[in-house]
């Protein structure tokens, strides 16, 4: 699959080792442009580019930014994109610590609705409550006891199941969360955020979430 990551940090550069060691023709872009990328490209293979190229012919783009930096990312940065491209969301709002106040998350709107708001696509939110070493210390064989279940949300099925699959491919197992409404499930703060369980445990904790943003995630 040819996938854009757009962000090349703590998750952005993870996700480029893990999908390049799968197979996967992988571009990737962060604030400073692609020259400053050329050790994550040596050692991975994947190719720098800009964001605004990043999208280019990707059936698979990761916005994998601090949330407070989506509303400056290009407005037509999906445009040379397939149809039917598809988004992942890695983010979570950090008011206290990085973001600052999101109205409209603190009124109550999931997280990823506000991301797809500003990027002006749908998304799929996953990732987002996996610590980045997790990426490469976790992933084991298909039917492995130790292999964990990471939550995936949004609302188009077809999409979350190509997400679900590449997750496979890379050593994860996965549980739906459901719609995009209900991605405050795994969102910072409920029992799945952070756990790294397996699949039934993942389910369990995302049914015992509260809507509820504790203190510690607001503005
Ligand atoms: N860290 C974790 O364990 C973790 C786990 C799950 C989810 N998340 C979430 O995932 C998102 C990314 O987290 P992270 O820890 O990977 O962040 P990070 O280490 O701070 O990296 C952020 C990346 O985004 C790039 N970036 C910032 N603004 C940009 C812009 N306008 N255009 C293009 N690239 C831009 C930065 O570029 P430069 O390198 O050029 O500055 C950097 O490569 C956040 O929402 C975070 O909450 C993090």
């Amino acid at each position: 699959m040819k996938i854009g990551i757009i962000g090349a940090g703590n998750i952005g550069g993870n996700l480029t080792r893990r999908f390049t060691a799968a197979g996967h023709d992988v571009s990737v872009a962060n604030s400073r442009g692609p020259e400053t990328l050329r050790d994550l490209a040596g050692e991975t293979g994947a190719t720098p580019v800009t964001v605004a190229e990043a999208a280019r012919g990707a059936d698979v783009v990761v916005v994998t930014v601090p949330m407070k930096a989506v509303p400056g990312l290009p407005g037509d940065l999906l445009d040379d994109a397939p149809e039917g491209v598809i988004v992942i969301d890695t983010g979570n709002y950090y008011p206290q610590q990085r973001d600052g106040r999101i109205a409209a998350i603190e009124e109550g709107m999931p997280e990823s609705r506000w991301t797809e708001l500003q990027l002006g696509h749908p998304v799929v939110k996953v990732f987002n409550g996996t610590y980045a070493h997790e990426l490469l210390d976790k992933p084991r064989p298909k039917g492995d006891p130790e292999r964990i279940a990471l939550p995936v949300a949004g609302d188009d099925d077809a999409a979350k199941k190509v997400v679900r699959d590449l997750l496979d491919g890379i050593g994860f197992d996965s549980v739906d969360t459901g719609g995009l409404d209900e991605s405050w499930r795994q969102q910072p703060g409920t029992p799945v955020y952070g756990l790294a369980a397996d699949a039934d445990t993942v389910r369990k904790a995302l049914a015992e979430a509260s809507p509820e943003r504790t203190a510690e995630w607001r503005a």
